[in-house]
């Protein structure tokens, strides 16, 4: 069907906290990540999924006729109490959760799940140096890795002390490793960070079956474990760093947003249950570590209006959620502008303005939204600009580009870039591409 119309509702259950009913049915979650990746990818496709309310309110009569009915031009909608209701997001007022108190207990015990990778090792190091911290890491590759070696000793020397387990979050039996070396070196867990991931980007049209199995290992089943192993441990914070795609249609990220929305329902259905103190932080995009930090992509990123949350700004917004004591928070560093291209509707409370009758402001917020200097790039279409920007990036490396004020024949590009033959349409077709990214003016 990719290359006709098509029409696909999801209709779900129990898989949104909207108006604050339990999610019942995390699992079922995944869906929502799947389709906004199928909605994104598939632009002549009508995707949406609806999450009808569960036992008690629901219209049985009216069942097929409301799914019929539902409002088009929204990829998620939930039916509660008669009504369909979108998620807004709402700025965490000033002031929130800016207490004098810091949310982590000194020399506090920190098992994080993933702790070797870009944010769990950015986390370790600023609580070293801050709070005198322990940690303990769960990560599957070996101990003996050059990096996790090298981290270690950079924990230490920012005042805190360090160790890794080779484990898999998804296996109990790993995380009760690490929980007895946690015990061992230091005493019992005072925080808990699932901070795993496998990332598995590929088109729907590519991707296997495999890839959703992984990602959701990594994190759906991962949470789980890690949740069920430490439900006895003194936790002050049981901390679930999902993403920002869970909320938005993100192309090529099918298992990833499939693996994130999972989290998002498990992380408030556990939080709901207590007495584990949960709270999930859908991140943006961190561009300076982690798994997607390169300086081109950021700069790509930055051009349509998308910051890197660094990890002085990424961790106080960390600490502002945990005081505050939200069961969950989106954290982007984005121009208003890219995060109403990204489909994020933002409340706008400063400005007073009442709620359209038919929304629903989620209990989800957005912790910073700061504005970026960098000018937004013109294009109505955000992976057409990101694209662009891209081949922008990589033509300019090649030395292709003609440099600011200077006048270029197409046919010298070519000549530069060594053009076949064969691939001269495809040269010509990305120029308009790169016209549209702001790139070149023909
Ligand atoms: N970077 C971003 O821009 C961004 C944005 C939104 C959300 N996040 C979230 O932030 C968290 C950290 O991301 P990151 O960028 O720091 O990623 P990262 O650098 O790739 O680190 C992730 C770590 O998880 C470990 N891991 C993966 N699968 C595991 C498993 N099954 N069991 C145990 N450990 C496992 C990996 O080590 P091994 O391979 O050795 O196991 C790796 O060290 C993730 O939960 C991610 O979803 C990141």
């Amino acid at each position: 069907a990719a290359r006709r119309p098509l029409d696909l509702t999801a209709v779900l259950d129990g898989t949104l906290p909207a108006a604050g009913t339990a999610v019942t049915c995390p699992a079922r979650a995944g869906v929502l990540g799947v389709l906004r990746t199928a909605r994104a990818e598939h632009p002549s496709w009508d995707v949406r999924c609806l999450d009808l309310e569960t036992a008690g309110d629901v219209e049985p009569e009216a069942g097929a006729e409301t799914v019929l009915r539902a409002p088009s031009g929204h990829p998620v909608l939930a039916r509660r109490a008669g009504r369909w209701l979108t998620q807004v997001f709402r700025p965490l007022p000033d002031g929130t959760g800016q207490i004098a108190a810091s949310p982590w207990r000194p020399r506090g015990v920190h098992l994080i799940a993933g702790g070797a990778g870009g944010i769990g090792y950015a986390l370790s190091r600023h609580l070293a140096r801050t709070t005198a911290a322990d940690v303990v890491w769960l990560g599957r590759r070996p101990a003996t890795d050059a990096a996790v070696t090298e981290r270690l000793a950079a924990v230490e020397a920012a005042g805190g002390r360090a160790r890794y387990v080779q484990g898999d979050v998804s296996r109990p039996d790993d995380v009760r490793a690490a929980l007895a070396v946690a015990h061992a070196s230091f005493g019992p867990v005072t925080t808990a960070v699932h901070a795993a991931l496998d990332l598995r980007d590929r088109t729907l049209a590519f991707a296997a079956a495999d890839d959703l199995r992984s990602a959701m290992l990594a994190k759906d089943r991962g949470v789980r474990v890690l949740h069920e192993v430490l439900r006895d441990e003194p936790l002050d914070h049981f901390v679930l760093f999902s993403s920002a795609v869970s909320a938005i249609d993100s192309p090529g990220q099918a298992a990833y947003a499939a693996a994130s929305t999972v989290e998002d329902a498990l992380g408030r259905a556990l939080h709901a249950r207590g007495p584990v103190p949960v709270t999930v932080v859908n991140w943006g995009y961190w561009g300076s570590v982690g798994a997607v930090a390169d300086p081109r992509r950021a700069r790509a990123m930055a051009e349509t209006g998308v910051g890197s949350i660094e990890p002085a700004d990424g961790f106080a917004a960390l600490e502002r959620i945990l005081a505050a004591r939200t069961p969950q928070a989106l954290v982007a560093r984005a121009t208003p502008r890219a995060l109403r291209e990204l489909g994020l509707v933002v409340e706008e409370a400063a400005a007073g303005k009442p709620v359209a009758e038919d929304t629903f402001v989620g209990e989800a917020v957005v912790g910073e939204a700061v504005s970026l200097e960098a000018e937004s790039v013109a294009g109505k279409d955000p992976l057409d600009t990101l694209a662009g920007a891209l081949l922008a990036a990589e033509l300019t490396a090649a030395g292709a580009l003609p440099a600011p004020g200077e006048r270029l024949p197409a046919a010298t590009t070519a000549q530069r870039l060594a053009v076949q033959p064969a691939h001269r349409r495809l040269f010509e077709a990305l120029l308009p591409v790169l016209e549209r990214a702001g790139a070149v003016r023909r």
